[in-house]
């Protein structure tokens, strides 16, 4: 019981002290080990079918990170920072329903039954959906993923900052992003060199409404 209020409470200060950080000691190096730990830990977001459309482009090539820094407004994180985290949707994620459905029954999880109609319905809906539809679910997916993965990072006293101040098509072409993956986001990933500032935040009661609109 204590462990598990510990645990809440140190979840709390996790949530507190994330702030998007804009100043990065360029010094910092994480290792890819410990970027694919906190990917790792990142991954366990929920997603629609649980297709996990989200994949991930990180850059942590110094001249490649100078190259993303006028394609995202010369926001000086981009230099800066251990490493940028490029977070995409794919558009043929329900291509990966059945390795998805398959490692769920293979794990125990899901009968052979469920499992097939999973893959079939996940395939056909998912399939037949028009882009922009798909492209939605995708946005929302890898926001999902995103957070989790900053929290993380701040977890383990890492910094982060969130960045849809980039031109999309500029990135696409400049790191040869295929065509099936859509960016959303980009996050700058390192150690601080200076905090990032509290910022305020509108109440609970400014914006929830119960049971009706008013
Ligand atoms: C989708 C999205 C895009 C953002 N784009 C940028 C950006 O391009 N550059 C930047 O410095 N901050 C960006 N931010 C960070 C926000 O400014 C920041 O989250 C907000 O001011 C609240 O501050 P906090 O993150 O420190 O709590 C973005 C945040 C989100 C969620």
């Amino acid at each position: 019981m204590s462990n598990e209020l510990t645990l809440t409470s140190d979840f709390v200060k996790v949530l507190k002290e994330r702030r998007s950080v804009r100043h990065y000691d360029p010094h910092v190096k994480i290792s890819r080990d410990e970027l694919k730990e906190m990917l790792e830990l990142a991954l366990t977001a929920p997603s629609s079918s649980n297709l996990q459309p989200w994949r991930f482009l990180i850059i942590d090539d110094q001249e490649l990170q100078e190259k993303l820094l006028p394609i995202a407004n010369n926001q000086q994180q981009v230099r800066d920072a251990s490493a940028v985290i490029a977070v995409l949707g794919d558009l043929k994620s329900y291509e990966q329903a059945e390795k998805i459905y398959n490692r769920t029954a293979e794990a125990g999880f899901m009968s052979e039954e469920i499992k097939n109609a999973m893959i079939q319905n996940s395939v056909r809906m998912y399939g037949g959906l028009a882009p922009e539809r798909l492209h939605r679910i995708n946005q929302f997916d890898a926001g999902l993923v995103s957070m989790q993965l900053m929290l993380v990072a701040r977890a383990k006293g890492y910094d982060t900052v969130p960045m849809g101040g980039y031109n999309v098509e500029k990135f696409k072409e400049a790191f040869s992003v295929p065509e099936t993956l859509e960016p959303a986001l980009l996050i700058a990933i390192g150690k601080a060199a200076q905090p990032g500032h509290p910022s305020s935040r509108l109440t609970v009661d400014e914006v929830t409404y119960w049971n009706e609109f008013h």
